[in-house]
């Protein structure tokens, strides 16, 4: 059976091998999915290990992403852009290729799964790390009117801006000099995980903004909350990006496309019975 894994540290609370067992039978593929918590400073010795055991290909999350970048021989314009990767695999040359399925998995999200078009809209992207430098590429690519991109650190959303300057119409701004509103607002900071929402100026929201946080959780993330307090048309989460960011994987690796709708609704009901 190939032989496929998720890399990182910790691993233990990862649904990627329950997602991709699922993906596997639901589309009759022959593969194993496992996960592996490499040490920290020694990934590629482990990955490394690992394909010479007859590995055919891996994910990479925290905190090994930029690690696997620059691992990769070869990597897809938007790995290179994103300057991280989540999706490791060899070529019928033997060479190592490097992917980033995370903004693709959360544009088909809100695109596909959610019937949200990007296109022509005015976007508000909050923060400016690893998470946002992965999805404003995609996002780009939906031909929006606007991206801003707002951080904490305005140096780093300046940057970020810069470097996707060439892209599309993308600006940076400070969190208390924001002028909205916004069409489609994406949380990409990591407040959410210390239970906490920045504070921005009034007016971000109109009736029909979609706000979009790229976490999860049981209960409502700290974003959803204020969205909806703001009178936000909709709060999504993130739990459509993982399993379509796993979708995406596992599409380069076997070249089918698994159905996502399913175990998302599964994940879901997981989710909040726990
Ligand atoms: P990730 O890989 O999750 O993107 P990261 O690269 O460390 O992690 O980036 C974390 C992001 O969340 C940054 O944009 C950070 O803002 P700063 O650049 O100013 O540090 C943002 N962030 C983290 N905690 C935050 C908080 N309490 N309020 C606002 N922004 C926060």
């Amino acid at each position: 059976m190939d032989r496929y894994a998720v890399f990182g540290n910790p691993i233990s609370h990862s649904k990627s091998p329950a997602i991709h067992t699922e993906f596997a039978q639901q589309t009759s593929q022959s593969l194993t999915y496992e996960a592996i918590c490499a040490p920290v400073g020694k990934f590629a010795a482990s990955v490394d290990a690992f394909l010479a055991d007859g590995g055919k290909g891996l994910n990479v999350t925290v905190p090994f992403k930029e690690d696997a970048w620059k691992m990769a021989e070869i990597c897809s314009e938007r790995a290179q852009l994103a300057g991280a990767v989540n999706t490791l695999y060899l070529n019928d040359q033997g060479q190592l290729c490097g992917e980033n399925t995370d903004g693709v998995g959360m544009v088909r999200d809100i695109q596909d799964n959610y019937g949200y078009k990007m296109a022509g809209k005015r976007v508000l992207i909050l923060g400016a790390g690893g998470a946002v430098r992965g999805v404003i590429r995609p996002v780009l690519e939906q031909n929006p009117r606007e991206v801003v991109i707002a951080n904490r650190t305005l140096s780093k959303a300046e940057t970020l801006a810069g470097l996707f300057a060439p892209y599309g119409h993308v600006s940076a701004s400070a969190f208390d000099a924001l002028e909205g509103p916004f069409d489609l607002i994406i949380n990409g900071t990591a407040a959410s995980l210390q239970g906490e929402m920045p504070t921005l100026p009034e007016g971000m929201i109109h009736p029909k903004t979609w706000c979009y946080d790229m976490m999860y959780s049981a209960g409502q993330t700290p974003f959803n909350r204020w969205a909806e307090h703001q009178g936000a048309y909709q709060q999504l989460d993130g739990l459509g990006m993982l399993v379509e960011q796993a979708a995406e994987s596992f599409y380069i690796w076997r070249g089918v496309r698994p159905d996502t709708a399913g175990l998302i609704n599964h994940l879901r009901s997981q989710i909040l019975n726990h």
